[in-house]
């Protein structure tokens, strides 16, 4: 089914002016970006969104990380997205990413991994809502 995902380039990727590249990657796998905005999250703005993992240890750190430069959200669309966008990102953990992913090709570590693409159907409406209203979807 056509389905919908919400995809975080992250600061490590902005900063190195990777935007373009990683969305090359995407747009060859055959995910459309149907809606894309360059934000500067605040720390309790990145905390919200990483609300599920407060209790992790790394918390903090996550936190401060997304919001030390800007990211660019955006919401990609395409048959079967939510896999097809994990596929392309690769492996959490850099170190074991495939070969032509993105955290491969990119990420710097487990924390400064490049992207974040939600994880099931039900969390990427969740994560969409988030970021974006309805009307600045454009399919
Ligand atoms: P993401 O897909 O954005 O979801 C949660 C993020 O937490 C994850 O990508 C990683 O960047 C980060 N993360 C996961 N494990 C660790 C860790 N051990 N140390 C630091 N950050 C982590």
């Amino acid at each position: 089914a056509i389905e919908r995902t919400l995809s975080i380039i992250k600061p490590d990727a902005t900063r190195r002016n990777l935007t373009g590249k990683i969305n090359a990657k995407f747009e060859e796998a055959g995910l459309r970006i149907v809606a894309q905005k360059r934000i500067h999250l605040t720390e309790a703005q990145a905390g919200q969104f990483y609300e599920v993992h407060k209790e992790r240890p790394f918390y903090g750190e996550l936190c401060q990380f997304m919001a030390s430069a800007p990211v660019v959200v955006q919401v990609l669309e395409g048959e079967g997205a939510v896999a097809k966008n994990r596929e392309v990102m690769g492996a959490t953990n850099p170190a074991e990413a495939a070969d032509g992913t993105v955290r491969k090709e990119f990420a710097l570590s487990i924390g400064e991994n490049s992207v974040h693409g939600s994880d099931s159907a039900e969390n990427a409406a969740i994560e969409i809502a988030f970021f974006f209203s309805g009307l600045e979807l454009v399919g």
